[in-house]
């Protein structure tokens, strides 16, 4: 059986957008981009080869790419399951149809806040537009729909806001993010500092997440805390009272990606006691 099942495809280099810390930057806007015939044959082999059953379609923007209609039928052909991350920009009524048609089974929407005044860093992008665009696509096609969020000093304080907001466009999953040091983040380092938010971060995500589990919203929407986040809402979960809040707040939220310890390797404490990661109390 193959090592890997799940593949991450950057079909432009291209972008239309300037995101601040952007960490991809070093391999963006590159002139070397393979044509379609290359990725076609790639991606067959790699379903002949390898068996991969996912690709994510990434850049770059994605959509820059003409042919990314094309290279979404080819998946659906190949019964290789199309997710594609992108800024939106490009995501007209027409293209989305489009996309649907062809069979893409994800759209992830990078959106960092409510409003423009919380969305600093993606510059170039228009928040209004792009919530518009998550309803357009849920009122209208079968697309799982995920919103991208990466937090900063400008957003910290709207956890609670956007989290309202997702559920009023009835995305399927919020994924939030911590700041990668790499490519253009790098360079502004100190501006996009954690530190500077986490607490404020956190009080936010306990109120969102309070609210999620007293309204019963874990089979409407998924919420993914990544990077430095994880291990905090691990062993802080906020303020739950009953076994069954605990129980759905652990299983549900935290069972999968927040925590790769869960994966492979549970903890004996030293008085005998087991957890399921070093992390639960
Ligand atoms: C690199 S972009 C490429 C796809 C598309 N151009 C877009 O903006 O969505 C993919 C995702 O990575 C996120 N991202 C970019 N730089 C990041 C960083 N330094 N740390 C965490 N996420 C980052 C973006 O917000 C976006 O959701």
């Amino acid at each position: 059986m193959s090592l890997f099942t799940s593949v991450r495809l950057e079909i432009t280099s291209k972008c239309n957008l300037n995101c601040k810390y952007c960490h991809n930057l070093d391999f963006a806007n590159k002139n070397n981009d393979m044509t379609t015939e290359k990725i076609k044959a790639l991606l067959i082999s790699l379903k002949k080869e390898l068996g991969v059953n996912k690709v994510l379609l990434t850049g770059g923007e994605p959509l820059l790419n003409s042919d990314v209609v094309e290279i979404v039928q080819l998946l659906t052909d190949l019964k290789i399951k199309s997710d594609l991350v992108t800024n939106g920009k490009l995501l007209t009524e027409k293209m989305i149809n489009n996309l649907s048609k062809a069979g893409l089974k994800r759209i992830r929407i990078s959106i960092d806040g409510v409003g423009d005044e919380h969305n600093k860093y993606r510059i170039g992008s228009n928040v209004e537009e792009l919530w518009e665009k998550c309803k357009y696509i849920k009122n209208n096609t079968k697309i799982n729909t995920v919103v991208h969020t990466v937090s900063s000093m400008h957003n910290a304080n709207k956890m609670f806001d956007i989290y309202k907001k997702i559920l009023e466009v009835k995305a399927d999953r919020w994924r939030i993010f911590d700041v990668g040091y790499e490519g253009a983040a790098n360079q502004n380092i100190k501006e996009l500092d954690v530190s500077t938010y986490y607490h404020e971060f956190m009080d936010q995500m306990s109120r969102t997440l309070r609210h999620y589990i007293e309204h019963s919203l874990i089979n409407k929407l998924d919420i993914e805390a990544n990077g430095v986040f994880k291990t905090n809402l691990l062993t802080k979960p906020p303020m739950l009272n009953t076994y069954e809040e605990k129980n759905k707040y652990f299983k549900k939220i935290l069972n999968l990606s927040p925590c790769a310890y869960i994966q492979h390797q549970s903890t004996i404490r030293s008085d005998g006691k087991g957890t399921l990661c070093q992390f639960f109390s």
